[in-house]
């Protein structure tokens, strides 16, 4: 389904304010077919193609390094103070953004599909992020906020999973870890295509298809980002303790992502 054209990204609803999560939607390639969504495409991969991978992993472990040394041997939740945070500080930082607030796009990222959360407050986040994006509304900061709002609850999830999957059984390669994490507890576990033929939307499971990023034409372009930056995070996370073994959720039939995870160096 997901490299057969018959099947489509299915239409995103009108309306809504003139900048808001339902202007995002229509102006990205994520929610786009055909030439518009090509055009797009480009768009978001010559703005991650100004990542330096190393640097990425490098960043993002000592971010993460940080707020360990600043809890100073208290529990951190990880979710809250790195899984949620650090991928997008340093997606900002490596691919040259202005500075954003880590919550507005966690805001965004719960409504960007359509359905999933209350689109009043992403309205808002939106707008902030337009505005931290110099206020134009064309194509080309719709594509850099998406692509924030993108990287935001996959790469908390699973920075998440593969940091529960090390601390449960420790003493194996990071990169180990991250790689059967995404094949064994990836956190995007579905996506939806429209079929021509009957015109009806159909659920694809990604987990089952073992396709952590998807396929065909709007395959992640973020894969090399995700894995570089989670596998800096799980670097500086090695020698903690889980504090407590928690198996909470958070609510969400497309993404696993863990509600907390309290670790102590
Ligand atoms: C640096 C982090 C990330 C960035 C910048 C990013 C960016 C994107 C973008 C822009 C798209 C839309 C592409 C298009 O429609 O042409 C996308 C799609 C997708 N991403 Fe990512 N992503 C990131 C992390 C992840 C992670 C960690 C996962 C899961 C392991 C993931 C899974 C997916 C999947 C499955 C799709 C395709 C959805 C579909 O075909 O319906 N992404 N990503």
């Amino acid at each position: 389904m997901l490299t057969d054209p018959a099947f489509t990204i299915p239409p995103v609803p009108t309306g809504g304010p003139a900048v808001g999560i339902r202007w995002l939607r229509r102006h990205v390639a994520r929610f786009a077919n055909g030439a518009d969504h090509d055009r797009r495409r480009l768009q978001v991969t010559s703005v991650l193609a100004e990542a330096d991978l190393a640097g990425l992993r490098r960043l993002a472990a000592e971010h993460t390094r940080a707020v360990l040394d600043d809890a100073d041997g208290r529990p951190v939740d990880l979710m809250t103070r790195v899984a949620r945070v650090v991928p997008i500080d340093v997606l900002v930082a490596a691919l040259g953004l202005p500075s954003v607030r880590a919550g507005a796009v966690a805001v965004v990222a719960k409504a960007y599909q359509p359905g999933s959360g209350p689109e009043k407050p992403a309205d808002e986040a939106v707008r902030e992020l337009v505005e931290a994006f110099g206020g134009s509304t064309d194509e080309s900061v719709a594509a850099k906020i998406a692509l924030l709002v993108q990287a935001c609850d996959a790469t908390a999830g699973l920075v998440g999973n593969a940091a529960l999957a090390m601390l449960r059984n420790t003493n194996r390669p990071v990169e180990t870890v991250v790689a059967e994490t995404l094949q064994q507890n990836p956190p995007v576990r579905m996506t939806r295509r429209l079929a021509a033929d009957t015109g009806t939307v159909v659920a694809v499971d990604l987990a089952a298809s073992g396709l952590p990023f998807g396929a065909g034409p709007h395959q992640c372009p973020g894969r090399d980002h995700a894995i570089a930056i989670t596998t800096g995070i799980l670097e500086s996370v090695q020698g903690c303790r889980l504090a407590e073994d928690n198996n909470d959720y958070e609510p969400s039939a497309a993404l696993r992502v863990p509600a907390k995870l309290a670790v102590v160096r």
